[in-house]
């Protein structure tokens, strides 16, 4: 596995490619909520956790499902995130939150501590190109210099 992270300033920035359809295949929409259950446990010990704006542990989780609604979509799944809360709109819905370089690295260092586990679970093709859509993805989320 290639865990490296793509430069945010990079001159050329490859379009988005959506995950395999073979990752949900292989993980499972219950896979898909434990990783986001994974991530938003690591988001709420990190140094960007005061970006969040959930009160506690318990609406950190509740936000990780909201996340996993959409990570089960992008991957092929149910639209459980457009019926339960609309068109994505990634950028805009990231608008009202500072997210610096900074702040992209430390939520890709939680992916990766999140998505670890899977790698006895499934294929490593499916598992790197989930990391390459988050990896590119992520660039487009920042929106605050520093
Ligand atoms: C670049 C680093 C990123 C940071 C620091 C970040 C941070 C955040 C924050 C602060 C929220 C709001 C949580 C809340 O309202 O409780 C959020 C929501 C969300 N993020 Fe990110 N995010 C990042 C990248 C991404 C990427 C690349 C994706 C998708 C591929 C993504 C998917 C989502 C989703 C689906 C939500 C929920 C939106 C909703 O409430 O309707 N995030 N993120």
């Amino acid at each position: 596995m290639n865990y490296s992270i793509m430069p945010h300033n990079a001159n050329f920035i490859p379009p988005v490619q959506k995950p395999t359809p073979n990752f949900l295949k292989e993980v499972g929409e219950q896979g898909i909520r434990d990783l986001l259950t994974r991530l938003y446990s690591c988001l709420d010990k990190s140094p960007i956790r005061p970006i969040f704006p959930a009160k506690d542990t318990q609406e950190m989780m509740e936000a990780a499902q909201i996340s996993a609604d959409f990570f089960i979509q992008i991957c092929g799944g149910p639209q459980y995130f457009n019926q339960n809360r609309g068109m994505p709109q990634m950028r805009g819905r990231h608008a009202p939150f500072a997210i610096t370089a900074e702040a992209r690295l430390h939520w890709l260092t939680c992916f990766e501590e999140a998505l670890k586990p899977l790698e006895k679970e499934i294929s490593e093709e499916s598992l790197q190109s989930f990391w390459n859509y988050i990896n590119v993805f992520s660039i487009m989320m920042i929106n605050t210099q520093g």
